[in-house]
């Protein structure tokens, strides 16, 4: 007869043994595919500090580290860095050279580790495509702002990088429990781990410096309004993050499916256009004109 033997479930952890295993996170791991463009840009001959950061500005684990770099080299600066294009130009191409470098590749941590395959360059799509939107949604609010958008809804959900990361076994219970359509992203995180993607990404990003808009973004993505000063940005990211869920645009990782009414009824909207009046209606109709479009850019790369 045979014997089913279930694997064993991991115990939760405490706030304090994932703070400790945080401080011991390994560096962020970058998509195969875009390391290899980075690093061939970087060996050329002649590089433009523009083409380098649109290479990065593909990649959440790298734009973390770059913030992070320049933020620490850089400490003390009045406001801190957190444009890509001004982060390469501070640190120059042998410093981000050297960034490339040490980049671990995600796909071949997964295969030494023999782990389920995790679709991570659906996921990078779902990132880059959320702060295209982010962006968008926002320069219809107050146009002319800098990068800081787009970074926000790029990193939003790098608590799940920091997860696979710092506690691939936690992360791999996880992906099983998620194979039920109806479960319940942030409360199965917090029942596996103990703590949910939005506050291990802020966490992280916090202990390393990275500039408030960014940490906020990542803690409140679900839930803006608690986002004091920087509300109005992680408004933005919620729409467009829900947005680009509802869209199938890549995979967040979460499965529940959104409906365009989980997207309209987002509190992020609220934050945005408080009056509910056209400005509102002509915001969402510019988003769904945006979808062709979103889907050619992305198309190209990743
Ligand atoms: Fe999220
Ligand atoms: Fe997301």
């Amino acid at each position: 007869m045979d014997i089913l033997v279930k694997p064993a479930v991991l115990p939760r952890l405490t706030s304090g043994q994932v703070e400790r295993r945080l401080g011991t996170c390994p560096r962020l791991p970058s998509l195969a595919c875009i390391n290899n463009v980075l690093r061939e840009l970087l060996d050329a001959e002649q590089c433009f500090t523009s083409q380098v950061a649109d290479v990065i500005r593909r990649d959440p684990s790298m734009t973390t580290r770059l913030l992070r770099l320049v933020n620490s080299v850089y400490y003390g600066l009045s406001t801190p860095v957190s444009s890509i294009e001004e982060a390469v130009f501070y640190l120059g191409v042998r410093q981000i050279r050297r960034l490339a470098m040490v980049t671990p590749i995600i796909e071949d941590l997964e295969k030494l580790a023999g782990r389920t395959k995790f679709p991570w360059r659906e996921f990078w799509r779902h990132c880059i495509a959320t702060g295209i939107m982010t962006r968008e949604t926002l320069g219809d609010v107050q146009p002319g702002s800098d990068e800081v958008d787009y970074v926000a809804g790029l990193l939003h959900d790098v608590g799940k990088i920091v997860m696979v990361a710092a506690f691939p076994e936690y992360f791999e219970q996880l992906q099983a429990g998620l194979q039920d359509e109806k479960a319940d992203l942030l409360a199965l995180e917090v029942e596996t781990l103990g703590i949910d993607h939005c506050e291990l990404g802020a966490l992280y990003l916090s202990a390393h410096k990275l500039p408030a808009v960014a940490i906020q973004s990542v803690r409140f993505h679900h839930h803006p309004s608690g986002a004091g000063a920087e509300a109005r940005i992680v408004a933005a990211v919620q729409v467009a993050d829900l947005f680009v869920r509802y869209a199938r645009i890549g995979h967040s990782g979460n499965p529940a499916p959104v409906s365009a009414e989980t997207w309209m009824a987002a509190e992020g909207w609220d934050q945005l256009f408080p009056d509910a009046g056209e400005e509102r209606l002509i915001a969402r109709a510019n988003m769904e004109r945006s979808l062709e479009r979103l889907s050619t850019i992305l198309e190209g790369l990743v």
